[in-house]
């Protein structure tokens, strides 16, 4: 029996995992591998949101490829982006937004709502009040169905921003996308497999599963994410990135990939 291990019911501000050492260089932001194949995750999940109905929603998301660099005097994996800032634009997070303009307990509000749906529902209004990007319900349900789409568990509120120049507020492109697709083998080890691990991963910012955050989301905004793609999609798009690990973990890592998003593309569709 698996002995359970709980944290307190709250909305996750910040990630408890480590952080991937990163560097800005000739106007790409360069992040290295941390805890598995995060820069893999990172590369794919891009190329397969082409395929699907972000770009008509007219949401943005930034494209990715694979680094090897030597870091420290030991060589390592990573992947860079190109900077999608505009001069005199910053990057806001969603939970620096609340800090500032609710207050610092403004978790505890949230805790007193009496479900999903309210509590996603408080976070829109706070932030097109703050903001006045009045489409931000649609824009989240489609951030937590991309989550749920590669099994990304990291989208704590630090990892969902926005753009500011000045006073004026943009919607940011999607980015770091590399927690999903199980790439972290600390946290989901290589032993396990892959069914078991996806079974246990919790979405964030809710804790608690994908289907109960995303249905949550959706019942408020609607149904945002359709896609147009199988697991012979994904095939060309790993090829490329799987040539930087080592060939002992090629095909462990293609399982892990595939099963998580046969699996989690069932859960969404169902
Ligand atoms: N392509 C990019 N353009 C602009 N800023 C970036 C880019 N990539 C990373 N950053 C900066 O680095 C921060 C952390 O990057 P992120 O990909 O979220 O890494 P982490 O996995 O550590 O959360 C971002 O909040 C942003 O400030
Ligand atoms: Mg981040």
């Amino acid at each position: 029996m698996a002995i359970q291990l709980t944290t307190g019911n709250h909305i996750a501000g910040t990630s408890s995992k480590g952080n991937q050492e990163k560097w800005r260089e000739d106007s790409r932001w360069y992040k290295l591998d941390l805890f598995g194949y995060e820069g893999l995750a990172e590369t794919v999940t891009p190329i397969l949101l082409a395929k699907t109905t972000v770009e008509a929603l007219g949401v943005r998301y930034v494209s990715y490829r694979m680094e090897r660099v030597e870091a420290h005097r030991h060589i390592r994996n990573g992947c860079s982006s190109p900077d999608f800032l505009q001069p005199g634009e910053a990057i806001l997070t969603i939970a620096d937004l609340f800090r500032k303009g609710v207050g610092s307990d403004w978790q505890k509000t949230v805790s007193r709502l009496p479900n999903f749906p309210s509590k996603i529902q408080w976070m829109v209004e706070q932030t097109v009040r703050l903001t006045g990007l009045v489409h931000f319900g649609a824009y989240l349900t489609l951030l937590f169905e991309i989550d749920m789409l590669f099994g990304n568990a990291d989208r704590h509120l630090d990892n969902v921003a926005i753009l500011r120049r000045e006073e004026r507020f943009d919607y940011c492109p999607l980015f770091d996308l590399g927690a999903g697709l199980l790439s972290n083998v600390r946290d989901y080890p290589m032993e396990i497999a892959p069914k078991a691990l996806l079974r246990q991963l919790r979405a964030q910012p809710l804790d608690t599963t994908f289907t109960r955050q995303v249905h949550a989301a959706e019942a408020v905004y609607g149904v945002q994410l359709e896609w147009d793609f199988d697991l012979t999609d994904i095939e060309t798009p790993l090829a490329e990135p799987l040539r930087f690990y080592a060939e002992r973990e090629m095909w462990y890592i293609c399982d892990r990939v595939e099963t998580c998003i046969k699996m989690q593309k069932a859960k969404l569709e169902w």
